[in-house]
């Protein structure tokens, strides 16, 4: 049985931007993909689902409340720069979920991982917190961003077959648990996608859309990648 999966694009705008160019930016990317669904994603969310003294967090039902249907969880800044541990990932993840919030879920190795062959038990081991933490179900729901550190950022990406390899062992490991769950999951590839390589990288089986950081701050840019996914 085969599935069709619908494409996702993700744009991480990270710490850039003001109001005045993140509107012409906005206005850009919406004139370019009228007729697409476009939701507004945030980059991080707190673990506590209720309300409380938590100073610089904000819930998943406060971006609810502004708008959003999506956000980023475990991305590898957050990870290196803020120590996020697997488990507090996992929290976040099960936070948006409650919210009714689409939680992107970021795995990736480090060079010095990959260099030691352990880029699959890390990848591993960040999805499996996740799926003890939240359950196989929540994958009917959450995404699965692959994103390797050693990509992101610096302008050398995975080639498509080295990003295809870590997507077929994510979807292999949630298809373990839940094979239709595993068959379904949306799984996004990040780390320097450019208009000129979305092709090829989106080419790939297990391959469903891209998280897009530098890239997705030019309208142009972003909108010819999202225009390579297939379908
Ligand atoms: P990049 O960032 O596209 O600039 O490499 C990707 C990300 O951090 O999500």
């Amino acid at each position: 049985m085969s599935v069709t999966r619908r494409g996702l694009v993700a744009g991480n705008w990270k710490m850039h931007g003001s109001r005045t160019a993140n509107a012409a930016l906005v206005a850009g990317v919406r004139a370019a993909l009228a007729g697409s669904s476009i939701g507004l994603g945030a980059q991080d969310v707190s673990p506590e689902a209720a309300q409380g003294a938590y100073t610089g967090e904000w819930s998943g039902a406060m971006l609810r409340d502004v708008g959003c249907s999506h956000v980023i969880v475990g991305h590898s800044e957050r990870r290196a720069r803020h120590g996020e541990s697997d488990a507090l990932v996992a929290r976040k993840a099960a936070a948006a979920l409650a919210a009714g919030l689409v939680p992107i879920v970021c795995v990736g190795e480090t060079l010095e991982e990959r260099d030691g062959g352990a880029t699959a038990a890390v990848v591993g081991r960040q999805l499996e917190a996740v799926l003890a933490g939240c359950g196989v179900e929540a994958f009917r729901t959450a995404v699965v961003a692959y994103e390797p550190v050693w990509a992101i950022g610096t302008g050398r990406t995975a080639t498509p077959e080295q990003a295809q390899e870590i997507h077929a062992l994510l979807r292999g490991l949630i298809a373990a648990r839940d094979a239709t769950i595993g068959g379904s999951v949306r799984l996004l590839y990040g780390g320097s996608v450019k208009a000129g390589n979305a092709r090829d990288i989106f080419a790939m089986p297990d391959i469903d859309g891209g998280l897009i950081g530098g890239a997705s701050l030019k309208a142009d840019e972003f909108t010819a990648i999202v225009a390579a996914v297939p379908g």
